[in-house]
């Protein structure tokens, strides 16, 4: 089946591990980011009052936080200054030509081939991309003025001073939680949508697009 492909290495493996760290630290926050809007579990209620089972959803919240903010900020500085991305920024040559972009979505409506591509990403995907970071910027922004309310020594004692004016331009705080809140469901939308992609395009080029952000390589075409 593969003798007329050759493997090519798409991803690093930093690329891969921050994939699917932020899919570990996404699904986390999206559950225990759900319980502290609305509290679905109480603990067995006992005599003594230390079973703390909102601080500890909150605790790790924060913690997975701080993981995700961390992988984004290392995506962010690797898709920048790393040699190995130019890849991913020369796709921006993609998005700025009308041909491919027609050319990709007659090929998303099933009316032809795949445009070949300067860079790893597809105009749309690239876009889709981007909009993704700006909203982990939001989210990640957002939840570190929530954190910075309510930790006022250490991080949080350091944060608030920049965090305040931020703040008040979002109307204040309880703003803030809402708007924390709307970004978390246009990740959510994004996600699906994502997966969807990922799975057509490894099964209808046949190139194994999936594979590649497991194992880093996919399976392009002879040209010969
Ligand atoms: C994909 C990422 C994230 C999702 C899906 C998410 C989701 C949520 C949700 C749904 C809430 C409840 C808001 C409400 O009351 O309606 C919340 C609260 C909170 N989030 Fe996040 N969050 C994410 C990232 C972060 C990050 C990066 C931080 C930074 C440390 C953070 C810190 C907080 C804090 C401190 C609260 C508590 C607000 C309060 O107690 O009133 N979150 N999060």
């Amino acid at each position: 089946m593969l003798n007329n492909r050759k493997a090519e290495l798409e991803f690093s493996s930093g690329l891969r591990w921050t994939h699917w760290i932020r899919v570990f630290a996404i699904t986390a926050l999206t559950v225990t980011g759900f319980y502290i809007a609305y509290v679905f579990v109480a603990p067995t209620p006992s005599a003594t009052p230390t079973l703390f089972l909102n601080a500890k959803f909150r605790m790790w919240h924060e913690a997975i936080g701080f993981v995700l903010i961390a992988v984004t900020l290392y995506k962010t500085y690797l898709f920048i200054f790393v040699k190995s991305s130019k890849v991913e920024r020369v796709s921006i040559h993609d998005v700025l030509s009308p041909k491919v972009w027609i050319a990709q979505i007659k090929y998303y409506l099933f009316l032809g081939e795949h445009p070949k591509l300067k860079g790893a990403y597809n105009p749309l995907q690239f876009l889709a991309y981007v909009l993704l970071y700006i909203m982990v910027y939001m989210i990640s922004i957002t939840g570190l003025i929530l954190y910075a309310r309510s930790y006022h020594n250490g991080l949080g004692g350091f944060l608030l001073p920049y965090m305040k004016p931020l703040e008040a331009l979002m109307g204040g705080l309880a703003s803030v939680r809402e708007i924390h809140h709307i970004v978390m469901w246009v990740i959510l939308i994004f996600v699906p949508i994502h997966i969807y992609m990922a799975v057509f395009n490894s099964i209808v080029s046949k190139e194994g697009s999936i594979d590649a952000v497991i194992s880093g390589y996919k399976f392009e075409k002879n040209e010969a």
